[in-house]
């Protein structure tokens, strides 16, 4: 800082002296979600900040040289509840709404590999997600959806290799080559055993799975994205910002290192590992989070695995708002939590975004509410005018200051992890959780001391909540998806299923193998999820966690 800055800064900092004398300062000790320091001002460019250009490495402004200049992020509502039938109904609604791209939200059975007239299924078919038992249920789900033109995400891990086959599958049957079909499977399992818990079997054949899956769609369907490394989950279960990039990048590196093991070359599936991310409540560290990541990735991929595609470099995420931060309480508040962070997600870069609906803290959301949601997009894509620049936010002093400070914690981390022996051992040990846990508690306690203000939760309550319409899932469901599936069941060549199954365990014996070219006849054949899982149920063993 030069003589003349220097002067004019004393000059100013006794302007503050005056000042709070009369109006001392709110807090002691302003800080992000990740105990990062919130300086009085920033007058002055961190040093050392790598910002280069969008679409250039290291991607600080962006993984595109045009950005949303020439396309807006995927407007990609996270949807499924009851059965096939309801949901395909919800799907092709907000496609007419405007939304650009799907995204399946399962029920627990299908996510826990268990049919659903399985014991372990009671209760719960259809009501957090769409029940699908069998490739008909896929059939149905999917029926009147151009699989040539919508790129489909679906929210599954441990059978992510079973419902994904079954997406192929259903391609086609409406005789949409393999090559041509988009989309992205979130089998993501580190995150399951992290935070989430929808994990079915032990770490090592998990990995098997998730890098079988790398490979058959490296030869078979190049334009799906493989996985979609998620730190939504690791947040929402109570990370900070930084915990939540430095957890998601190592999970990442685990992948990586488990894919190049199987003997696979990292530019033949990094380009298509994606990642998944939270928008939170604070906006500019949630901004400087998004920015510090792409950096991150970018430089871990070209300098630590020494990928030479750009396309390995580049970090691709979808971001949902945080779950966790929506109230209970005056659900109508939400819709403006949701449009910050909303906000938030696309000035940090975001390539795809699901708003959440102001109900969700009560329930899945209404079409009334859903429909809100996505024109909470519409109206930060088509009336804000933040997507006509890229990264507009570039070269404020708070912002590149927070992305560089962001990225420094995020390597402490990255280190500690890497001396423990990576994330799948942190994650065995329980060093990841206990982290995350240590902090929601922190979280928790600033809630109920009033450090942290929710409004309508600690602060500017009202006597007494009216409770919205809220959507109610048809209890005659189970009855009636069980029906459907003993029906299929029934119908189905029996012969052709004790094959399929035979071969899938033959297979699944050898450690070798790729299984997605027998777990793609087994659907075809109508297996059901339940039977395949059973299967590796059997051969693999399940995971009782930490
Ligand atoms: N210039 C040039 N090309 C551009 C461009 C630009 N400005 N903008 C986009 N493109 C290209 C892209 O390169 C891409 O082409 P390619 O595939 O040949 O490279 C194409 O246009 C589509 O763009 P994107 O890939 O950026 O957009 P998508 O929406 O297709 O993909 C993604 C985004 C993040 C990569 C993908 O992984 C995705 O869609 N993920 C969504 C995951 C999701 O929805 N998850 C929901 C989980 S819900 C959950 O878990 C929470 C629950 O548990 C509560």
């Amino acid at each position: 800082m030069d003589e003349k800055h220097h002067a004019e800064k004393a000059n100013w900092e006794k302007l503050v002296d005056q000042t709070l004398k009369r109006f001392p300062e709110r807090s002691q000790n302003f800080t992000t979600s990740s105990s990062i320091k919130v300086k009085r001002l920033y007058d002055s460019e961190p040093e050392s900040n790598q910002l280069g250009y969008p679409g250039e490495y290291p991607y600080t402004r962006g993984i595109q040289s045009t950005m949303y200049r020439s396309r807006l992020w995927t407007m990609r509502q996270y949807a499924g509840f009851g059965s096939a039938k309801e949901t395909n109904k919800r799907f092709r609604y907000l496609l007419e709404q405007g939304q650009t791209g799907l995204s399946i939200a399962f029920d627990l059975p299908t996510q826990i590999g268990y049919d659903s007239d399985d014991a372990m299924s009671e209760g719960e078919v259809g009501k957090v997600g769409v029940a699908i038992d069998t490739l008909a249920d896929m059939e149905q789900l999917l029926d009147g959806i151009p699989l040539d033109k919508v790129s489909t995400s679906m929210t599954i891990n441990a059978p992510a290799s079973v419902l994904l086959c079954m997406y192929l599958a259903v391609g086609d049957k409406q005789g949409v080559s393999l090559s041509k079909l988009t989309g992205t499977i979130q089998n993501d399992i580190l995150k399951e055993y992290i935070a989430r818990g929808t994990y079915i079997f032990p770490p090592k054949p998990s990995m098997r799975l998730i890098t079988n899956i790398f490979e058959f769609c490296h030869d078979y369907v190049p334009k799906f994205n493989t996985i979609s490394i998620s730190g939504y989950h690791i947040r929402e279960a109570g990370s900070n910002a930084v915990q939540e990039v430095a957890f998601t990048i190592a999970n990442g590196m685990a992948y990586v290192d488990a894919a190049i093991e199987s003997g696979l070359e990292v530019d033949d599936f990094a380009p298509r590992l994606a990642f998944f991310f939270n928008a939170h409540n604070n906006f500019f560290e949630e901004i400087a989070k998004f920015r510090a990541a792409r950096r991150i990735w970018a430089k871990i991929m070209k300098e630590r695995y020494h990928a030479k595609s750009e396309k390995s470099w580049k970090l691709r995420f979808h971001t949902q708002t945080g779950g966790s931060t929506l109230t209970a309480q005056q659900p109508d508040n939400n819709i403006v939590r949701v449009t910050m962070q909303a906000l938030a997600a696309v000035l940090g870069g975001t390539q795809s975004l699901h708003t959440n609906s102001r109900d969700e803290a009560l329930s899945l959301p209404t079409e009334e509410s859903a429909r809100i949601a996505l024109r909470t997009q519409q109206i930060i894509a088509y009336e804000s005018g933040v997507a006509d620049t890229i990264d507009p936010l570039a070269g404020s002093y708070y912002v590149e200051s927070l992305t560089l400070e962001i990225e420094k914690e995020v390597q402490k981390y990255l280190e500690r992890i890497d001396d423990i022996g990576g994330a799948v051992k942190a994650v065995e040990e329980g060093y990841m959780q206990r982290e995350i846990h240590q902090n929601a508690y922190q979280i928790q306690k600033n809630i109920e001391n009033q450090e942290e203000i929710i409004v309508g939760l600690n602060k500017f309550q009202l006597e007494e909540e009216v409770e919205p319409d809220l959507l109610k899932v048809d209890e005659t469901l189970e009855k009636e998806q069980i029906a459907s599936l003993i029906k299929i069941k029934h119908e189905r060549d029996e012969n052709a299923v004790q094959k399929a199954l035979a071969t899938l365990r033959d297979d699944a014996c050898q450690p070798q193998v790729n299984l997605m070219p027998a777990i793609l006849e087994a659907v075809k054949a109508y297996c059901s999820v339940g039977e395949i899982c059973n299967v590796f149920r059997e051969e693999f063993g399940e995971y009782t966690g930490v």
